[in-house]
């Protein structure tokens, strides 16, 4: 257990140019100077001297900051307690079934298998589909597939997926090659790479980044258990091979539209909070108005579609975005898009001052006191000031989140000390969802448990809801 340990220049370094890249040599050229290095003898007192310019930078930003609301605050309260709760979740991991995804990989290969004689079919002959010369060469050589739209590589035409997509309506070959794409990716990222990750106990251990993302959230390396597939009827068999060990169940417990909720309660969105208060569910209703179809008819599959459309619109996807996702024409989605921020016109105007906000101060945050420093918003290249503007609006509303699920943790540890010692760890953050291993007779008290603290842990103008549900692997959860 990790104890006592009361200060991390990489953490500090981290919230004063959260996104950059964080290293203690960097950081030693950045904030000490030649004079100090001087007087240093040992490395120990290069550390010292570092650590007493950070928190001098720390507490200069806190001066211009609300009190108890401030960067210094989040760097004692949320992100140096996080520290030992990461440290545990790495080392206590999460149990694979390996003969799961092993089964899986052999049913995958067949299923690939039967893709490619089905592409090879249609393309007259066999060709390595994972080449993107020889599929080059196959759909718009052999095949002669218009090539109008799509851009170029320095010797071919681009097979690149966004390219693709323009095609795959009308060309099935098209829509096949994405599937075998799509599969042979996962077959390749998880099938057959995780179960050779795990330790004697079959556990899979993630390693967490603190000090990586820019909006403050948490990152997830080596390997990456916060991009396991959600979608997909093969997402969900990837995720039942995540179990709980014998005795044991696992919890799960997701923030239902946290991100929606933060952009509600920072934007005052009239609207939007009513419906919130209401206990309504936005993604459904924007799936309603996009398919035009009464909201209890809204399938699985619009919802998630909707989710996409919600972030997208908020953070500033555009008219042509939409489109492409939505199967709209150009001009349906742009009237859509005005349609939207005309209803919820409190978003519009937060955006708005985000913007605004951004360009005079060169930087944005969170309520909570995080920064993020935004320079290239005044730049002259309109694209690089164009996505500037974007996380202008995106990270005080996924860095609030981040900060919020943060705290959660924090709390959730607490309780569990105080109250199930020895019962329950904390496996998994993806994001807004947390995954807990605990004694089989616990699992309901548990839940019950961890879903008050997660929806009272920071009060916003509308309720904070987390779904809460138990099983023996993730896929069941
Ligand atoms: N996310 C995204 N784009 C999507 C889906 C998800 O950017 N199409 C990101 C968002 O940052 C979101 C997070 O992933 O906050 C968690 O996703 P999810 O739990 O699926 O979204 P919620 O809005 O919480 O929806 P639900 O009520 O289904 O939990
Ligand atoms: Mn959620």
């Amino acid at each position: 257990e990790l104890r006592q340990v009361d200060f991390d220049c990489l953490l500090a370094g981290y919230l004063l140019n959260a996104g950059g890249t964080v290293s203690l040599s960097a950081l030693a050229l950045e904030y000490v100077s030649d004079a100090d290095v001087s007087d240093i003898e040992g490395s120990s007192l290069l550390v010292q001297t570092l650590r007493e310019k950070l928190l001098d930078k720390l507490r200069e930003i806190a001066q211009e900051q609300k009190p108890g609301k401030t960067v210094l605050d989040v760097f004692s309260r949320v992100e140096m307690p996080l520290i030992a709760i990461l440290r545990a979740m790495e080392r206590v991991g999460i149990r694979l079934n390996g003969s799961i995804l092993t089964a899986l990989s052999k049913e995958m290969e067949q299923e690939i298998e039967s893709i490619q004689k089905e592409i090879y079919a249609l393309a007259g002959r066999e060709f390595n589909v994972s080449s993107p010369k020889q599929l080059s060469e196959v759909l718009f050589v052999e095949l002669k597939i218009p090539t109008t739209n799509l851009k170029r590589t320095k010797t071919n035409v681009s097979t690149a997926s966004s390219e693709l997509e323009k095609l795959k309506s009308e060309y099935p070959i098209v829509a096949l090659v994405e599937q075998y794409r799509e599969r042979t990716k996962l077959k390749n990222t998880y099938l057959d790479v995780l179960p050779r990750l795990v330790d004697a106990e079959s556990r899979l251990h993630t390693t967490f980044g603190q000090a990586t993302a820019a909006t403050g959230r948490l990152s997830s390396t080596d390997p990456n258990l916060q991009n396991i597939p959600i979608r997909s009827e093969w997402g969900e068999r990837i995720r039942s091979a995540f179990v709980a060990s014998p005795g044991k169940l696992l919890v799960g417990a997701d923030y239902s539209q946290i991100e929606l909720r933060v952009a509600a309660h920072l934007s005052n969105d009239a609207e939007m909070c009513a419906a919130f208060r209401r206990g309504e569910d936005i993604h459904r209703r924007t799936a309603s108005l996009v398919y035009n179809v009464p909201p209890e008819s809204v399938t699985d599959e619009m919802r998630r579609k909707a989710k996409a459309f919600n972030f997208g619109i908020i953070y500033g996807m555009g008219a042509y975005g939409l489109s492409q996702s939505a199967g709209m024409t150009r001009d349906e989605a742009g009237k859509f898009i005005e349609e939207y921020l005309e209803h919820f016109s409190g978003i519009r105007t937060f955006m708005e001052s985000m913007k605004k906000f951004a360009l005079e101060k060169g930087y944005v945050e969170t309520e909570l006191g995080r920064r993020r420093f935004l320079p290239e918003i005044a730049s002259d290249n309109r694209q690089v000031a164009a996505s500037a503007e974007r996380m202008a609006i995106n990270m005080p509303v996924q860095g609030l989140e981040a900060d919020i699920v943060k705290l959660a943790m924090i709390a959730v540890d607490t309780c569990i000390r105080e109250r199930f010692a020895g019962q329950v760890s904390l496996l998994l953050q993806i994001h807004d969802e947390l995954i807990f291993e605990v004694e089989e007779s616990i699992a309901p008290v548990f839940a019950h448990e961890v879903k008050g603290v997660m929806e009272s842990v920071y009060p916003l103008q509308v309720p904070l809801v987390a779904d809460v549900s138990i099983g023996k692997n993730w896929g069941e959860i």
